[in-house]
């Protein structure tokens, strides 16, 4: 099992930094008119895309992993939410050029090889379209040993700095690229998802309580140098 469906198989409903609370302080900062086209890529549990949707955003959200979008499809019609879900790779999106307003994603572009998905948020998005992208960060740069280390138990390709993310998506063509403070992981209280759903046979089977502790212990390792950063960049 990979860490992905490890994480789909708990039914986590915000899988980022900041959980669900900054999410949610985040897009009201923003405040996004009615009626915007988000895309959210890499929509996990599709707790975010639900919430945007409703806000009254047009959301499609697509996710690479199928329980993802199995339990996003679930949680959307527990709550009435309308979602377009779609099981896809944010790396070569299926959709024309120039589709949406806004590119919502949490925790997903350092999981993407080289520059493959910033190249389809910038496809994508229309002319001075916006995207919104809440990234793991490092507060300084990690040894190759580090590096290893992470790459291989979270399947990570962009274990980054703030100013090296900034790098990638000017690099990428996009434009007016800015990044919020650095904020170091912290422990998120709970924060009572009521559309979780469980595969409690998760906790009988010896390799997903492994994955459950190494990945504990990985987060207390690097407590220090893992934090977060949300990253805005326009298109021209
Ligand atoms: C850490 S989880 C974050 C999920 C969700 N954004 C959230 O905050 O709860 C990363 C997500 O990105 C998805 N993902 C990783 N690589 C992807 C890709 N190339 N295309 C689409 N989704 C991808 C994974 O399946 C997983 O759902």
């Amino acid at each position: 099992m990979d860490y992905h469906t490890l994480l789909a198989r708990l039914g986590e409903g915000s899988a980022h930094p900041g959980g669900f609370q900054a999410t949610k302080r985040f897009i009201r900062q923003i405040g996004f008119p009615r009626g915007t086209k988000v895309l959210e890529a890499g929509c996990g549990t599709g707790r975010t895309a639900c919430y945007l949707a409703s806000l009254g955003c047009k959301v499609t959200a697509i996710d690479r992993n199928e329980h993802m979008i199995q339990k996003a499809v679930h949680r959307a019609k527990q709550n009435g939410a309308r979602v377009r879900f779609l099981q896809a790779d944010a790396a070569s999106m299926p959709f024309p050029d120039e589709t949406f307003d806004v590119i919502f994603t949490e925790s997903v572009t350092a999981f993407t090889q080289g520059n493959s998905a910033i190249r389809e948020y910038l496809r994508v998005l229309k002319p001075k379209g916006v995207l919104y992208d809440r990234e793991l960060a490092f507060a300084k740069p990690l040894t190759t040993a580090q590096k290893k280390e992470l790459q291989s138990f979270y399947g990570l390709h962009h274990l980054r700095t703030v100013p090296a993310w900034l790098r990638l998506m000017r690099k990428s063509g996009f434009h007016q690229c800015s990044a919020s403070r650095f904020s170091k992981l912290k422990k998120t209280a709970n924060d009572n998802d009521p559309f979780r759903v469980i595969d409690h046979e998760l906790f009988a089977k010896p390799d997903a309580v492994a994955m459950m502790m190494n990945n504990e212990r990985l987060m207390s390792k690097y407590s220090r140098v893992m934090g977060s950063v949300v990253i805005t960049a326009r298109k021209t």
